[in-house]
């Protein structure tokens, strides 16, 4: 018979249990249920509402069912439906009676809205460490290559040199704002469930505040309506690894060009390359190829629980149960994604001397020229004119501007002087602006990182 059997007077259908149940997948949430319990069955003990001893039992009885599960000796049956129902089944047939009083002034509702926010709120922290660990890749890079130039692009063309410091902090940068981004949801949502019942709140005399101390939330939530139907935690975690996932492609696609012939300019280790089964020579860059490909699953998950709850109304529905499997799913893939790609990029060999080589191409320092013209008096419109033919007689000899002779200069105008530097580390050390790529610039974003990194670790 079910727990909530008293109505009814055929069993369920074979096909309704299976169509129904959640239990395959949300034994993910057996600690959080199993905390829930305890802590809702002190604070009853706490406030009348069932005897010490009644409580003292009843968490024996969860704490065993805890070490069954773990000891794989727990008996799945898909007809309890979720993972609620099959641990106070368990406990009720452990401790008889006693077992039945657990779930006064509580509902399934607020039970898996409190084990779920639970679990998603743990997720947020292990994102915040695991982008930490990667924002201290980026800087340890950064910190070897500040000099190192390579061609900066705009339309994947070659457009000014920068160093690749300064490459690697920009993908700090977008890091460092994931960070916040999960840290934040942790705090906006860190709000207690529990007590809100099914949807209106308990006649029992409970304290809210109790159990919002034992689960380590930070205050009660304010409208128990809302609570029971509220999944923003889920879709925020969604959102946030969307965006997060976003990020990591954009430094796969890069991985995956910078490691082609054409590139060079880094050579993923073997470690974490893979080979192809007919061509013996390949080495392929599938990390960051599937992190690509992840994302676009990440996207999927966010936008199906987006549509879930779109035009639900108040307060539970059933359809809430398809919120978890999604978020599963992006999590698992996330975690792990960027625990691969910070191996990735702390393993890859960065060829410097193409990167140099690279910038030779496209006459990077053109716009060098043109802001070297300007502080001559000329205006700006007219240098970029006489760059331009500049370049135009450096792609008839077929050499970079950087490496066409003063005298070549001259002939296309008088007023370039010997002064003149239109070297690679000129351009790049003289981008000296507040947050340009200079190194004495890129020194300071390196700093701004670092103390950001130690704040955390203090914090932890
Ligand atoms: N398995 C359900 C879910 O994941 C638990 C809540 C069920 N509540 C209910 N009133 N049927 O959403």
């Amino acid at each position: 018979m079910k727990l909530w059997g008293g109505r009814f007077s055929k069993q369920a259908a074979k096909i309704l249990d299976e169509f129904n149940a959640s239990l395959p997948f949300d034994k993910e949430l057996y600690i959080e249920d199993i905390e829930g319990s305890i802590a809702h069955s002190q604070m009853l003990a706490k406030q009348g509402i069932i005897t010490n001893e009644d409580a003292k039992k009843i968490k024996e009885g969860l704490l065993k069912i805890k070490k069954e599960i773990e000891n794989n000796e727990f008996k799945w049956d898909i007809s309890d439906e979720d993972i609620h129902m099959a641990i106070e089944k368990r406990l009720i047939e452990l401790i008889g009676d006693t077992g039945k009083k657990l779930h006064t002034a509580r509902s399934r509702n607020d039970q898996v809205a409190v084990d779920f926010r639970r679990w998603v709120l743990k997720r947020n922290l292990d994102f915040s460490k695991k982008i930490k660990e990667l924002i201290e890749v980026f800087v340890n890079i950064a910190k070897e290559n500040i000099n190192t130039i390579m061609p900066g692009m705009t339309h994947l063309q070659h457009a000014q040199p920068i160093s690749f410091a300064y490459h690697m902090l920009a993908y700090a940068s977008m890091f460092k704002r994931d960070y916040e981004r999960f840290m934040e949801s942790y705090k906006r949502n860190n709000k207690n469930p529990l007590g809100c019942a099914a949807l209106a709140g308990t006649p029992h005399p409970i304290d809210r505040n109790e159990t919002t101390k034992a689960l380590g939330f930070d205050e009660p939530s304010v409208n128990c309506l809302d609570t029971v139907s509220d999944r923003d935690f889920a879709l925020e975690i969604l959102f946030n690894i969307s965006m997060l996932m976003m990020h990591a492609s954009r430094i796969s696609e890069e991985l995956v060009l910078w490691s082609t012939s054409e590139f060079a300019f880094i050579t993923l280790s073997d470690e974490y390359s893979t080979g192809s089964s007919i061509m013996p020579q390949k080495k392929n860059p599938d990390v960051p190829e599937l992190i690509r490909g992840k994302t676009g699953r990440a996207y999927g998950n966010l936008i199906a629980l987006l549509t879930v709850m779109k035009g639900l109304p108040l307060a539970y529905n059933k359809d809430t149960q398809e919120d978890k499997e999604g978020v599963f799913d992006s999590v698992k893939n996330a975690l792990i994604s960027i625990e691969i790609l910070k191996e990735t990029l702390k393993t890859m060999k960065i060829n410097k001397e193409n990167m140099y080589k690279a910038c030779k191409k496209g006459h990077l320092t053109a716009t060098d020229l043109a802001d070297y013209l300007v502080k001559k008096g000329i205006p700006f419109r007219e240098a970029h004119h006489i760059t331009g033919r500049a370049v135009a007689l450096a792609e008839s000899k077929g050499v970079d501007l950087s490496d066409l002779s003063l005298d070549e200069l001259k002939s296309i105008d008088a007023r370039i002087d010997k002064d003149v530097d239109l070297s690679l580390e000129n351009s790049m050390n003289s981008r000296k602006s507040f947050g340009g790529t200079a190194p004495e610039s890129v020194k300071k974003q390196i700093e701004y990182f670092e103390n950001f990194l130690k704040e955390i670790n203090d914090k932890n």
